[in-house]
């Protein structure tokens, strides 16, 4: 499937968000260990998330969706039941990573499988720590399938993560609940923390300790979990394409409502501050995670140097900044990005790619690029999602600002995360239609 845009101007009205895709994962990952029945609402049915429902179907958890709501029917710390088939992960890198931990503690074995995109990312990162553990979790070349054997005796390990992800310390934790002995993950930059504040209402023990920069999180094994109510947030990297988009598109003021802001996700609002932006905040709410109603108004951007620092706290948004810079005045210098070669694509390659259709001058470097904003734009581009939701969603954006009709090529991957991003750029005024 591929997407037609044309150019647009006056953004107008209010969306609702669909669901994080973070907290949704954890959501189910947590209800299904606990004892009882959990309810869930805003969950993000994208294709990622019902990959994790389905890996805990076929280990014989009761999960029913009914619309609104999902329930899951937690069967127990030790209540998972070995699949009779490899579980297979899709496009998603959390469900594997996640589920990798909390699998390598299971008295039975399972396989871990997914899409060639998901298997060839790297998956030593989460080895390392697992096998220090006690996991017998087994591939070749360090990356999927996975083969976790069963486990008779998990230890509780000190381990200071040597990349900033959000991933990795969930793995570790999830593996954690397993241990014998306590577990603690040392982070040297903060990186989001829904994993920290779902174990909290799960009922699990956990401390958080920050010590300058670093924050420290230690878990102890809990005896069960107790079920929870959950209500899912919009997701802020999936709100970020329109917040962009109504900073660059001429005569445009929206809002976006429920957006999830935790702070350990919401680099990209300092950052677009800094150029310009004119973002308001209403309606902030406090339950587990922090809400708010975004009101985006175009705003003459300027470009930046990007702090390195805020890299982990923005890393899903880089592909948007990139439009957000390309749409500046002056040259946006952005350095420390390598982690992008990792995800679902090679970002950085991807991006670069699209930006160079597009018209934009920019020069790249191995962890980084320069972005030379208001370069004149090329019009009717074809540009190729690379199989990468967020590239294809952060090019559709750029090619609302484009002369002719624009076509974003092989969309379908929008559906990991936001099955509609469609419907969502025509209710404010972007003019996308997928073919
Ligand atoms: C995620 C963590 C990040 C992010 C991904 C979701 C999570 O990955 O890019 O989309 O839910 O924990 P890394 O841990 O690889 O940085």
């Amino acid at each position: 499937m591929n997407l037609k845009l044309l150019k647009s101007k006056n953004l107008r009205g209010q969306v609702i968000i669909p669901g994080d895709k973070s907290i949704s994962h954890r959501s189910i990952i947590l209800s299904s260990i606990a004892e009882g029945t959990s309810e869930i609402s805003g969950f993000l049915k994208g294709e990622d998330c019902l990959a994790t429902i389905n890996a805990f179907k076929k280990m014989g958890v009761k999960i029913e969706d009914e619309g609104k709501k999902i329930y899951v029917h937690g069967v127990g710390l030790h209540g998972l039941k070995k699949p009779i088939e490899d579980l297979d992960l899709g496009n998603s890198g959390t469900s594997m990573r996640l589920l990798a931990g909390l699998l390598s503690g299971q008295k039975f074995s399972s396989t871990l499988i997914g899409d060639s995109s998901l298997s060839s990312r790297p998956m030593k990162r989460i080895l390392e720590p697992l096998q220090k553990m006690g996991a017998s979790i087994f591939t070749k070349d360090n990356t999927a399938p996975l083969t976790i054997k069963a486990t008779n005796k998990m230890s509780g390990i000190s381990y200071e993560l040597p990349i900033a992800s959000a991933q990795v310390k969930s793995c570790i934790l999830l593996a954690g609940l397993y241990a014998d002995s306590n577990t603690q993950v040392i982070e040297n930059h903060l990186t989001r923390d829904h994993t920290e504040k779902m174990f909290k209402k799960f009922g699990i023990e956990i401390d958080e300790i920050f010590e300058n920069s670093k924050k420290i999180i230690k878990i102890y094994p809990p005896q069960k979990l107790n079920p929870s109510h959950i209500t899912i947030p919009g997701d802020f990297s999936s709100a970020s394409f329109f917040i962009v988009a109504g900073l660059i598109i001429p005569n445009s003021e929206i809002i976006l409502k429920n957006v999830g802001i935790n702070s350990s996700r919401t680099a990209l609002l300092k950052v677009l501050i800094e150029m310009g932006a004119n973002i308001k905040m209403n309606n902030i709410k406090d339950d587990y995670e922090k809400t708010a109603d975004i009101e985006i108004k175009s705003s003459n951007l300027e470009a930046i140097v990007l702090d390195e620092e805020l890299v982990p706290n923005l890393i899903d948004e880089l592909p948007i900044l990139f439009i957000a810079a390309a749409f500046a005045s002056g040259k946006t210098i952005i350095r420390g990005v390598e982690e992008l070669k990792t995800k679902e694509s090679d970002r950085l390659e991807a991006m670069s790619s699209s930006l160079g259709i597009l018209g934009v001058e920019i020069k790249t470097y191995s962890d980084g690029i320069d972005i030379n904003g208001k370069s004149s734009l090329n019009s009717s581009v074809t540009i190729d999602s690379f199989g990468d939701h967020r590239i294809a969603m952060a090019s559709s954006i750029a090619c609302s600002m484009l002369d002719g009709e624009n076509i974003i090529k092989n969309i379908e991957n929008i559906q990991t995360s936001f099955p509609k991003f469609t419907e969502t750029c025509s209710s404010l005024g972007i003019k996308a239609e997928s073919f």
